[in-house]
């Protein structure tokens, strides 16, 4: 059998040719990092949680008429997407100030912010993912007006469906990121969500303490990141309940 072939590895996942024309397979793996990769780790199990998180999220998206680039799991740590063209910028959308935001405008973490903020950042990771603004985005060609007009139509709505799903099981979506990719129909194009969504890319905490249920527990040593995550997922029903380190399939 012909080894398949490998199209990107980025740092929490790589990219497969897929079985048919327009498909990728996406790998989860276990690395974790921060800070543009200054700090790295090994976690056991991140993978596999966060395969499973991101099928839910995604699904969950489709079934509401959000485009996402997710066919279906394959297997513990793969899932077949559909291929796109990534749009280079990271679309942040933020509902409580925490990170990058609080350390910007000096305004404590967890305040309410008065309406869902939108942020774009430049996928690059040898300049740190820079914030941009629409001036630097149209005239630099990454995206065009009605693009933009998508994208922030295509944010809010996962905000909306993220928060929504979080608050019924006692956490608050404070923050989220999220990749947009392009796809050709014919002589039209689109914009779907790609990428993964899972505790890697959100902010997510618990609504009575606090607690931090994100990749915040890794970047800023707050603990186990797997319990973390086995947390999110045991309170949507993806992992059974039994199970809290060693993540199993349910089927
Ligand atoms: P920030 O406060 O560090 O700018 O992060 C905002 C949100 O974006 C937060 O939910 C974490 C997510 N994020 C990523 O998914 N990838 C990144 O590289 C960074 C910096 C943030
Ligand atoms: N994903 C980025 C990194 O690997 C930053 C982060 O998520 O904090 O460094």
């Amino acid at each position: 059998m012909a080894r398949r072939k490998k199209i990107y590895e980025g740092k929490a996942k790589i990219l497969y040719e897929g079985p048919e024309p327009g498909t990728i397979v996406q790998y989860f793996k276990d690395d974790a990092t921060a800070f543009n990769a200054e700090k790295k780790d090994v976690i056991e199990g991140k993978g596999v949680l966060n395969n499973r998180l991101s099928e839910f999220f995604m699904t969950g998206l489709s079934q509401i008429g959000v485009p996402t680039h997710f066919i279906r799991r394959l297997n513990m740590r793969e899932q077949l997407v559909r291929s796109c063209e990534i749009i280079p910028l990271e679309v942040i959308v933020r509902n409580y100030a925490a990170g990058s935001l609080s350390k910007r405008l000096g305004i404590a973490e967890g305040t309410q912010l008065p309406r869902p903020i939108v942020e774009y950042c430049y996928k690059d990771d040898s300049l740190g993912d820079p914030l941009v603004t629409e001036e630097h985005i149209a005239a630099f060609g990454w995206a065009s007006q009605q693009d933009m007009d998508d994208i922030l139509s295509l944010a809010l709505r996962v905000n909306d469906f993220m928060s929504g799903v979080m608050l019924a099981v006692g956490i608050r979506l404070v923050d989220f990121k999220i990749e947009i990719g392009r796809v050709y129909e014919g002589d039209f194009q689109r914009l779907i969500v790609a990428d993964e969504i899972s505790p890697d890319s959100c902010r997510l905490w618990d609504i009575e303490t606090g607690q931090k249920l994100d990749k915040d527990v890794f970047r800023r040593d707050l603990g186990s990141l797997t319990d973390a995550y086995s947390e999110v997922a045991r309170r949507l029903g993806v992992l059974p309940k039994s199970n809290v380190t060693k993540p199993t399939l349910i089927n």
